[in-house]
């Protein structure tokens, strides 16, 4: 894992956006693996930034979200499909059948993960995924647990995990079930860009780098990747 610790989350959205800028100027047709949440914000800004001043074009660019919520309508304000659009797809060019979401409201749930791996193992693998990582060492919404998960399926959401993005939701309204990327899937990736800022990130930090390979940790499967960037602020640094 190549870890940089920078001082603040501006100066982590402009170099891990700096990774995403060179890979679609080097290549227009670049798949990108993107996430939800707090910590691509920032860098989706920056994105944004060089699509206006001219610099960018998404026109070619197609993207591979890691996971959406469960029976939830896809216009709904707190979907994923809505969340990508509002901070980053309605401000650059990327055309909208280069967007690929899993679809957590489709009939049959097999099939669907079965066709979104099908997607992502027809690119190769995307040649860059983005993550965020949870309090308790998750990425996209694979939960600690006793095995390393695989392709794509439906998880059922942990406490912890219903507790933080609850605030999110009206009272009893956040899903109890979300689509993701297994580990296996986010592992075909060519690179990783993991963004972690604050104190909440610490002791997952300490165990993602310096712990034991564990899907009790389940980012800790980066350290086994071969080309993995973990960008983090001193907070997030602070119990390594
Ligand atoms: C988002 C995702 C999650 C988040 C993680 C961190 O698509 O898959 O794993 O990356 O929960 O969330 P934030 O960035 O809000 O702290």
């Amino acid at each position: 894992m190549d870890v940089r610790i920078l001082n603040t989350p501006e100066q982590i959205a402009v170099a891990a956006g700096e990774i995403f800028v060179r890979l679609v100027k080097e290549n227009p047709k670049a798949k990108l693996g993107l996430a939800t949440g707090a910590s691509p914000v920032k860098m989706y800004q920056y994105l944004i930034s060089q699509y206006e001043n001219g610099y960018l074009d998404f026109s070619e660019v197609a993207s591979y979200n890691l996971d959406e919520y469960c029976d939830l309508p896809r216009a709904d304000k707190n979907s994923y499909y809505t969340f990508m659009h509002e901070n980053l797809f309605s401000q650059i060019n990327i055309k909208e059948e280069h967007v690929h979401l899993p679809n957590g409201n489709a009939a049959d749930m097999d099939a669907e993960c079965r066709r979104y791996d099908r997607l992502l193992a027809d690119i190769g693998g995307v040649d860059v995924q983005l993550l965020g990582i949870g309090t308790n060492g998750h990425i996209g919404f694979n939960e600690p647990a006793d095995a390393f998960t695989e392709g794509t399926y439906k998880v059922k959401l942990t406490d912890s995990t219903i507790r933080s993005n609850s605030i999110y939701f009206d009272e009893g309204k956040m899903p109890h079930y979300a689509v993701t990327m297994g580990v296996g899937t986010i592992m075909t990736a060519k690179k990783i860009v993991l963004i972690a800022t604050g104190e909440s990130k610490a002791d997952a930090m300490r165990a993602m780098i310096r712990g034991e390979v564990t899907p009790h940790c389940p980012a800790s499967i980066l350290q086994t990747h071969p080309d993995a960037v973990i960008f983090m602020d001193k907070a997030a640094a602070s119990k390594l």
